[in-house]
């Protein structure tokens, strides 16, 4: 029988966490290593099944990856496959950021569509439009992109104007301009915490990169990158699940390595709610005192800085429970809101139009057995199953290991009832 989860009306979370490092960053950061020759390694990785398939794709490609105690060391020595297999690329959207440094390291890359032909080239558009930009020649084949170069050295000076901040596109295309002798620049760039990392583990490889008004990056590449050791930021998204599970169930818990500057918006749309929320020094550590009757609020999701479109569906789940009535609106991605239909089955007063929820705040949700359909989905259901009478049992939970590494534990080590089996 597949696994589900199950969870139980929970009182109040108090205690101290700690998060792993960014699963989005992890991925990133992995990928990158397909620039260097060499042994590297990344600290506080999480053990979540998309980094277990990103392990998966490089050691296909021929490196050397070991995981133990959330470190992850990769030999990248012995690649030596340009080529990333459908079976791979359809499992993780993210695999297309392999594209950027195989492009790099090899002068061509071939690699699937991610996710199948189905979704067709849309949603890589602006990576292809990026590499052409470049210089890149690319064509599809059948299901298959192949790309070349005309040698390993041939990013020339280029500027790119990206139509919309693509966090996956700006990496990519971030990648590929580290390795090589020209100066590549893109507009409109994704500014993520995850980019951010990611242009620091490049600069410690050996490209230089600057950022520039507006939203603008700047990268010179260089011709050897270096094998790095580092640690990946602390998951953003992991510490919203956790607060937004306090704003839900109360009391009082501390995350002890989250970065406030790392979700600003996030942690004021909590004090609008009435919680109390406190900082560590310089930055790191962050507390929330649940407010007893948190106050609805509105929210739109943006790029960054904006609100993070990955914590939209717990966000939804905490102003289900909230006094009031709040908007939110999912403007990053068009199809984001399927948790809400498991939310109304378990008595959320939620009407959606499109890609706005209007949500009625209730004093009570009810048990029920529901589906989660994606990574953040899965979050929001098992809030609500916390604060749900009764017992709330919910399937899809590949989707929860896609995106966190047990992170029930943790829920539970705070006085969450909850158990994956
Ligand atoms: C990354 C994150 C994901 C997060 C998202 C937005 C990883 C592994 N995943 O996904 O958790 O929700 O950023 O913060 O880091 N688009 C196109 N064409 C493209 C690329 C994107 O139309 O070539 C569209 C997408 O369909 C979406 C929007 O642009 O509507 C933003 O997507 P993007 O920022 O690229 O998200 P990902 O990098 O896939």
């Amino acid at each position: 029988m597949s696994e589900h989860i199950v969870t139980q009306q929970s009182g109040a979370l108090r205690g101290e966490v700690s998060l792993y490092g960014a699963k989005n960053s992890t991925l990133a950061l992995m990928a990158s290593l397909i620039l260097t020759q060499g042994i590297s390694t990344l600290r506080n990785v999480p053990a979540s099944s998309d980094v277990l398939q990103m392990i998966a794709l490089l050691k296909d490609l021929g490196a050397q990856v070991h995981l133990v105690h959330h470190v992850l060391t990769v030999d990248t020595r012995t690649i030596n496959s340009y080529q990333v297999r459908p079976e791979i690329m359809k499992k993780m959207r993210a695999s297309i950021l392999a594209m950027g440094p195989l492009l790099a390291r090899f002068g061509k890359a071939r690699v699937a569509f991610p996710g199948g032909c189905m979704i067709g080239t849309r949603p890589i558009d602006f990576h292809l439009k990026g590499f052409r930009a470049m210089g890149v020649q690319i064509e599809e084949k059948g299901s298959f992109l192949e790309a070349h170069t005309s040698d390993v050295y041939a990013v020339e000076n280029s500027r790119i104007i990206l139509e919309y901040p693509s966090v996956g596109a700006t990496e990519n295309l971030m990648m590929f301009a580290a390795h090589g002798s020209g100066t590549t620049t893109i507009v409109n760039a994704a500014l993520e915490p995850e980019v951010l990392d990611l242009i620091e583990v490049l600069e410690a490889m050996g490209a230089r990169i600057s950022l520039e008004p507006v939203a603008t990056i700047k990268i010179e590449g260089a011709q050897v990158l270096e094998p790095i050791d580092r640690e990946v930021i602390p998951d953003r998204l992991e510490a919203g699940t956790i607060m937004l599970a306090t704003s839900i169930l109360g009391g009082e818990v501390t995350v002890t390595n989250a970065r406030s500057r790392d979700m600003e918006l996030f942690l004021s749309k909590l004090r609008e709610m009435g919680h109390g929320i406190s900082v560590g020094d310089g930055g790191v550590g962050v507390t929330i005192l649940a407010s007893p009757a948190p106050r609805s609020v509105n929210v739109k999701t943006y790029p960054y800085p904006g609100f993070p479109t990955d914590l939209q569906a717990p966000m939804i789940t905490a102003q289900a429970l909230a006094n009031g009535v709040s908007v939110i609106e999912e403007t990053v991605f068009e199809n984001r809101m399927m948790h809400v239909k498991e939310l109304q089955k378990m008595g959320a007063q939620i009407s959606l139009e499109g890609s706005k929820a209007t949500i009625r705040g209730v004093d009570v949700l009810h048990g029920a057995d529901v589906v989660a359909t994606d990574i953040r989905a899965s979050s929001a259901l098992v809030l609500a199953g916390l604060a749900a009478e009764d017992t709330t049992t919910i399937t899809g939970v590949h989707h929860w290991r896609r995106g966190y590494d047990k992170l029930e534990d943790k829920l539970a080590s705070l006085g969450a009832k909850i158990k994956v089996r």
